[in-house]
């Protein structure tokens, strides 16, 4: 990793102290999603988690991130005007599994949230939803604890699948796509709203007829 771009504080070993506590916050994150997913499963006999992606932000977008909003390339502004240098993404199966994470997360003591986008009830402009938080989770280092930022991104398979394909075309076209292009990433968004919609009908009638078939078996 290129550390060059941070080195105005002057402290290489500052940065790699910052990377280790965001990527411990990372690690404590989608081990408690592990147990969760693993506890649903003993309980419900599914599991709403399909997998978790994480990452940390590359030195050159942090410092992008930075100079977009006037900021300068230092290890404390990163810490602390850019929100997702750890971020994770969970992706579920059914839109309902979406909130039951979101809850199960809140409900964790040492887990503060700071604060939630629910770009599934408010999709943005582009079509994009997706269920945003903001946390913070306790770090437990020999001599002290940090509480360290993560962006957690919890979404639907069909979700992800729209949103790497838009991120890509994004990407192509430096924001600028072609109208045509854009109007037609909108309608598949509406498609897939309405996919995910009809895959959780559907799961719910096979979960009810799975509980009338055990009901008839006792
Ligand atoms: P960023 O500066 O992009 O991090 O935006 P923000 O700080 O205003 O937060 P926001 O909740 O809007 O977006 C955070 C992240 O969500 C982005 O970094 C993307 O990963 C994802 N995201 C937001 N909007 C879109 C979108 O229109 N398309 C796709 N593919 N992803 C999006
Ligand atoms: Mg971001």
């Amino acid at each position: 990793m290129d550390t060059r771009l941070l080195e105005r504080d002057g402290d290489i070993d500052s940065w790699k102290e910052v990377l280790l506590i965001y990527n411990s916050a990372l690690k404590q994150i989608s081990t408690k999603l592990e147990i969760l997913n693993d506890e649903f499963q003993h309980v419900h006999r599914y599991n709403p988690i399909e997998h978790i992606k994480s990452r940390i932000k590359t030195p050159e977008s942090i410092v992008k991130k930075l100079k977009k909003h006037g900021y300068e390339s230092t290890i404390n502004n990163m810490v602390r005007y850019v929100n997702d240098i750890a971020g994770i993404r969970v992706i579920c199966s059914f839109s309902s599994d979406i909130y039951q994470i979101a809850e199960m997360i809140s409900n964790q003591k040492d887990i503060k949230v700071i604060s939630v986008k629910d770009y599934i009830v408010n999709p943005k402009a582009s079509g994009y939803k997706s269920y945003h938080m903001l946390v913070t989770v306790p770090v437990y280092l020999s001599d002290r604890i940090e509480n360290a930022k993560v962006e957690i991104q919890i979404r639907t398979v069909a979700m992800d699948f729209w949103a790497s394909l838009e991120h890509k075309i994004h990407y192509k076209f430096e924001g600028n796509a072609p109208e045509h292009i854009r109007e037609e990433l909108v309608e598949c968004a509406r498609m897939v709203s309405d996919l995910d919609a009809r895959m959780l009908a559907l799961n719910e009638e096979i979960q009810h007829i799975e509980r009338q078939q055990k009901g008839e078996d006792v």
